[in-house]
């Protein structure tokens, strides 16, 4: 993919990674993933914003192949994906200075041994001009790592926002379209920034108060309709949850299975949306996206040896660290001989503030007065969500 032009002396110079599964050997990446730098051309200096990841170094290069001088590299995220190619730019360009907060700084050089005088510190709201361009930096903290920032480019009304409103997506697109990028964006938020919501919150009201055109992100497309983006992050990251429940679960020999059927039907009839989980082989993506908008959570596991199924204890680790927003949880479950899986999850999730509603815990193959148990969770979900929003998919449904 050649630099494209998005607007007046800016260039995306999109690294595309069709081929990459994984993220952090953690993260699931179906759509493989982008990483972005972008080219500000003043008429007096030149700035390149991010430099990608130092395994596609060769890409960025490429891009930059008749570009004789960088005055500046602006590292917005020390992470290596942004950040790790910085010391081979400059080996190419070695006048370029790389512009940067001071907990950036510090960051480059713990991960990449940058050293102190390359980099020039900028303070939250400092600018630098190229010549009739205009990069303001913004600090964004948490948006992924601490000392994240975004810049601003005034001129043409830019946002270069990092992780922040990314997307794993390797794509052809410059420009997202929304009906394609919803997805892409939902699992990227979910994975990355659904911990960070209160931050969130804080940088979208600060951002509320810049005129913004575009969002130029690091990963994935940029953003034409930054009203839009910033409406769905909005939703993910400050609404009150909608009307959904999601209801993980294993089931060894079919009777924590039987609840989790009686409960996804009895809430279904009570008008509550659900996504049922299969946790046997899971997404991590797909789990964190489930989790985004849901009210309440419920996992349904059997118990193994003393305690809850080893694989229900990762897919609530990971929930616990993600700290969604649910505002009830429960648990249902079968148990052959031994029933500590309550107590043991329960200990689990000290990151997740929601009310725990009884649970269900039956011995062996449930019984039609086990199932009464299981109806009255659900008709006790149907009541806790009543006044709440229609999930998405519901929306989506009576359009
Ligand atoms: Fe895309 Fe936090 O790095």
């Amino acid at each position: 993919m050649k630099p494209m032009k998005i607007a007046e002396g800016v260039y995306s110079l999109r690294i595309n990674d069709f081929n990459r599964r994984l993220f952090d050997s953690l993260i699931p990446l179906p759509e493989g993933t982008s990483y972005n730098a972008y080219l500000v051309k003043g008429s007096e200096k030149t700035a390149l914003i991010d430099s990608g990841d130092p395994g596609k170094a060769e890409v960025l290069f490429d891009h930059l192949k008749d570009e004789k001088k960088i005055d500046y590299v602006v590292s917005q995220h020390a992470e290596q994906d942004h950040s790790g190619s910085i010391q081979l730019v400059l080996g190419r360009y070695p006048g370029a200075k790389v512009v940067t907060n001071p907990k950036c700084k510090e960051l480059l050089m713990t991960h990449l041994h940058l050293p102190a005088d390359k980099i020039i510190e900028v303070k939250d709201g400092e600018t630098l001009s190229l010549g009739g361009k205009t990069l303001e930096f913004l600090y964004l903290p948490w948006v992924h790592w601490p000392e994240t920032m975004g810049t601003y480019l005034r001129e043409e009304k830019c946002l270069f926002s990092c992780d922040f409103f990314g997307s794993h997506m390797a794509t052809g697109e410059v420009f997202s379209e929304e009906h394609r990028v919803y997805d892409p964006m939902k699992r990227y938020f979910a994975e990355i920034m659904m911990p960070f919501r209160s931050n969130i919150k804080a940088h979208l009201e600060r951002l509320s108060r810049y005129d913004i055109s575009l969002i130029a992100p690091s990963h994935g497309p940029v953003h034409a309709n930054p009203k839009f983006i910033m409406e769905i992050y909005k939703d993910w990251a400050v609404s009150e949850p909608r009307n959904k429940a999601v209801v993980a679960f294993i089931s060894m020999h079919g009777s924590t299975e039987i609840m989790v059927n009686r409960l996804v039907s009895r809430l279904q009839e009570a008008g509550v949306c659900v996504e049922k989980l299969n946790l046997e082989h899971f997404d991590e993506g797909r789990v964190a996206m489930a989790l985004v908008d849901a009210a309440t959570i419920i996992i349904g596991t059997p118990t193994v040896l003393t305690g809850p199924h080893p694989k229900v204890v990762y897919a609530v680790h990971l929930a616990n660290l993600l700290r969604p927003k649910a505002k009830f949880v429960s648990v249902i479950g079968s148990f052959g001989w031994g029933g500590r899986a309550v107590e043991k999850r329960a200990g689990l999730i000290p990151n997740i503030k929601a009310e725990v509603l009884k649970p269900v815990i039956v011995k062996g193959l449930p019984t039609e007065s086990d199932l009464a148990l299981v109806d009255a969770l659900a008709a006790t979900i149907a009541e806790k969500h009543s006044g709440l929003a229609a999930c998405v998919e519901e929306k989506a449904a009576a359009v």
